[in-house]
């Protein structure tokens, strides 16, 4: 479904796609997740990936959560954001052979990933804010909270390696 299909008529539709999108996010964040665990050399930054998968399976939960006390059966709309995203990762992975410059690269595409998960939670949160929908906000707010950290994480590992080299 297109964002500017006519099937987006009001806000609860508009809702609804987000929620569609950042399900069909989630879902292959999940199945990409071990995958990146086998590129990325043993470490704090395969160790992030395998709490941020345990994570990542709350998250896919939590949405599971909001289609149902919306009375919606969870389903997807394609998001080509985060398909761009990983095959970009991907195309990128697939010729690094030092696991330094690797780890550099699973680092640099996972922060991507969670920078695209924090754009979307801020929006739905926005949303279910205006649309009084407190147990929304809450919900989305508790995967938002461990976006955010999964990213920080990021961070102190890219100015760690930065201090290392230095
Ligand atoms: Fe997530
Ligand atoms: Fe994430």
């Amino acid at each position: 479904m297109a964002l500017f299909s006519k099937d987006i008529q009001t806000m609860d539709d508009l809702f609804l796609h987000a929620l569609q999108d950042i399900y069909y996010a989630e879902k292959k964040i999940e199945s990409t997740l071990p995958k990146m665990i086998q590129k990325a050399g043993a470490g704090p930054l395969r160790d992030g990936f395998e709490s941020h998968l345990d994570e990542t399976h709350g998250h896919v939960e939590r949405l599971e959560q909001a289609f149902t006390w919306l009375d919606k059966t969870p389903t997807v709309v394609s998001c080509p954001a985060i398909d761009g995203i990983i095959r970009e990762a991907d195309e990128i992975a697939h010729d690094i052979s030092d696991q330094s410059v690797m780890d550099a690269a699973l680092a640099a595409a996972a922060q991507a990933v969670e920078h695209y998960e924090i754009t979307r939670y801020g929006t739905l949160i926005a949303w279910a804010r205006e649309m009084d929908r407190n147990d929304l906000v809450e919900l989305f707010e508790a995967t938002l909270k461990e976006e955010k950290a999964a990213d920080s994480r990021l961070t102190e590992l890219a100015e760690a390696r930065l201090n290392a080299t230095a």
